[in-house]
């Protein structure tokens, strides 16, 4: 009993930390190739992009940005929200829950929030 109550609240002050590392694995997976390994929008897709990716350390620019419009961007693409169709949509390779994972991960890339830092 005492046993599961530990292990239970070890899980949960756990999970936070789990979503964040399963976001930075996806990212290094389906991002880094246009958005860099930094988040720095200097990926090795760039040379030929005629629209560059989004600096996700630019702390101005992200801060332009709700936590809802990156949601819809990454689940829908660059055309949902008036960008290039260069940003590819996601919501058929990652879940909602994990397009809201990666969306707080580009909070700690920009270290920023919506509306100033
Ligand atoms: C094939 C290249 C490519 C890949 C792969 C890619 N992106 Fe993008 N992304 C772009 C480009 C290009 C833009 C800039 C679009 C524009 O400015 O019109 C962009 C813009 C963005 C934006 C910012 C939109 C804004 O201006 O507010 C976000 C957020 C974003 N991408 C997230 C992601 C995430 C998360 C992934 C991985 C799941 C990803 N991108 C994968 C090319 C890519």
């Amino acid at each position: 009993m005492g046993n599961k109550l530990i292990f239970l609240t070890l899980l949960a002050l756990s999970l936070p930390a789990l979503a964040k590392e399963a976001a930075r694995d996806n990212y290094r997976t389906y991002c880094v190739q246009c958005h860099g390994m930094a988040g720095n929008g200097k990926g090795v897709n760039i040379r030929d992009m005629s629209v560059q990716p989004r600096d996700h350390t630019d702390a101005k620019a992200m801060s332009a940005r709700s936590d809802d419009t990156l949601f819809k961007v990454i689940k829908e693409g660059g055309l949902s929200i008036d960008k290039s169709v260069l940003m590819p949509p996601w919501g058929d390779t990652l879940s909602d829950d994990e397009i809201r994972d990666m969306a707080q991960y580009l909070r700690t890339l920009c270290k920023c929030k919506f509306g100033g830092n």
